[in-house]
């Protein structure tokens, strides 16, 4: 057998390809960051064709700096950005709209005619979210209302829709040529259309949101052959054997593989991951509950999730917006040039505030403010607000699970950032570890296609690979962790009610 594993990460920032080996090591990577649309306040959209363009062209990165082949890879696994939909035209190959992504709060008027009837919990003991627009479900609603045309086309069975894990896999497997239309459990429990229990589109769920079926991809498990790669690709004849949601697959690349094993991860948001193995749980606390993975046939683990929508874009957006500094990275030195956040707090609610809180109503907020106030305790707030909130959905996955997590698993990219971990360890009161491979995402989606062709043979196998890298453990007197969290406990509910008729 070949080789290697090809995993196509396909992010909110950016698409990658990485090569991996049989111990879990980067042999390769390549990626392309694609453009960020903001049409109109609290519209976030991507150009779906070039988000193809670019996964082709990493794909021939990845191969070339190795010196590979597709006759050296065995596999290929894909991992996502979640809710963010694409519907194109199955006859043209051509999206219909740009990608509505996951942070895109325009639907908010459909989540408030779905919920006039029951409530935005209306559907969670079925699929196990509330009513928001964070998921896809309400963004196909929206093109189907919004695009000329797209409501017949739909009807006429014209149309598919995909999160991007559908949109590359039907693409890579030959497009309007055959093209393989399907997911796996995890991007699809993140529609509000698919049934916890059943895995299976739920029928009355999708006349309720008035989404023809037809549109709607096979669900398939998170590991088994798909397809393959069709001759007009590099990978050619390749198989395609795993798909998993980024932070399922960030869980999986953890090998937090059984129930009570967790991970979180620090990208553009935050995501919480929380496995409850073989058993539903509904939470009480806030937290969403979804699909873990699925391996073949054997019986699906599910998980409890707390999303936190802006974490590292927030400090994107200190770097765009504001012009405090011109790389991600920076931040760090900015912070270091004050002891503390000088009575500062910042509040990201750009989206609304997701877990564990719910609250479309809020809109960001930096509070606290004196003249004392500089740059460097806005740089530190914005990074403490990751922390802080990370704090308060560790505390709801407590709560649910009746046991408090002895330590954390990070990965993504703020973990390179060590005042951030070393306060994150402070703030939670637990040690934060880090491991050696830390594009867990990409490692999680390689092992999903590895196992489903016999490159890795066991769960047992991949867990040998995970090694620890550093660890940070808190040093901060319990009485200062209280006081800080009491200002951004009460940061918080300064953002609340924001949102009016006449405020967008
Ligand atoms: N040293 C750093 N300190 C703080 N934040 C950082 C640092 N380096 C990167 N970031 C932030 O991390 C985020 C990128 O992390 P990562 O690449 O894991 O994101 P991601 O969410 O996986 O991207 P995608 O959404 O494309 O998958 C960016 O939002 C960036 O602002
Ligand atoms: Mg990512």
């Amino acid at each position: 057998m070949a080789d290697y594993i090809l995993a196509i990460d396909q992010g909110t920032t950016s698409s990658r390809a990485i090569i991996f080996d049989k111990a879990g090591s980067i042999i390769s990577t390549g990626q392309l960051e694609h453009e960020q649309i903001f049409p109109q306040a609290g519209w976030v959209e991507h150009n779906a064709t070039q988000i193809w363009d670019n996964t082709r062209e990493v794909i021939g990165q990845a191969l070339g700096k190795a010196n590979l082949t597709r006759h050296d890879i065995a596999a290929v696994g894909i991992t996502n950005q979640r809710e963010t939909a694409v519907v194109w035209d199955k006859n043209t190959g051509r999206p219909v709209y740009n990608a509505i992504v996951w942070q895109d709060t325009r639907t908010q008027p459909i989540v408030d005619r779905l919920a006039a009837d029951g409530g935005v919990e209306r559907f969670k003991q079925q699929v196990g979210l509330p009513l928001a627009t964070y998921f896809s479900g309400t963004k196909i609603v929206w093109i189907l209302e919004n695009v000329p045309g797209a409501r017949e086309k739909a009807e006429a069975g014209d149309l598919l829709f995909g999160t991007t894990d559908t949109w590359v896999l039907w693409n890579l497997t030959g497009g309007v040529d055959g093209g393989v239309h399907a997911t796996d459990v995890t991007n699809a429990s993140r529609t509000m259309f698919m049934d916890l229990e059943t895995l299976a589109w739920d029928d009355d769920i999708l006349a309720a949101f008035g989404v023809p079926k037809s549109m709607l991809p096979e669900i398939k498990s998170s590991s088994e052959v798909y397809g393959t790669a069709h001759s007009s690709s590099l990978l050619r004849e390749v198989p395609v054997a795993g798909i998993l949601g980024d932070q399922q697959a960030a869980t999986f690349g953890q090998a937090a593989f059984d129930a009570g094993e967790s991970k979180n991860t620090y990208g553009t948001g935050n995501f919480l991951i929380f496995n409850t193995g073989e058993e539903i749980v509904h939470s009480k606390n806030g937290l969403l509950t979804t699909l873990g993975y699925k391996l073949g046939d054997a019986a699906p683990h599910y998980a409890l999730e707390g999303s936190i929508a802006v974490t590292g874009s927030l400090i994107q957006w200190l770097r765009d917006n504001l012009g405090l500094f011109s790389s991600a990275p920076e931040v760090e030195a900015l912070a270091k040039t004050v002891e503390d956040n000088g009575g500062a707090y910042f509040v990201p609610a750009f989206s609304g505030l997701f877990a564990p809180y719910w609250r479309p109503d809020a809109r960001g907020a930096l509070v606290g403010l004196t003249r004392f106030v500089n740059k460097g305790h806005i740089a530190r707030a914005a990074l403490e607000a990751t922390a802080f909130q990370t704090r308060e959905v560790l505390d709801a996955v407590n709560a649910d699970s009746g046991v408090d997590l002895t330590e954390l698993k990070v990965d993504g990219g703020m973990i390179a950032n060590n005042t951030l971990m070393q306060f994150q360890a402070d703030i939670l009161g637990v040690p934060v570890v880090r491991p050696v491979v830390a594009e867990t995402t990409a490692l999680g989606a390689a092992y999903a296609a590895g196992l489903a062709v016999g490159f890795w043979s066991s769960l047992d196998e991949l867990r040998a690979n995970w090694q620890e890298d550093s660890r940070w453990v808190p040093s901060m007197d319990p009485a200062e962790r209280d006081r800080q969290l009491r200002l951004w406990k009460k940061a918080v509910t300064k953002t609340f009610d924001w949102v009016d008729a006449d405020v967008k």
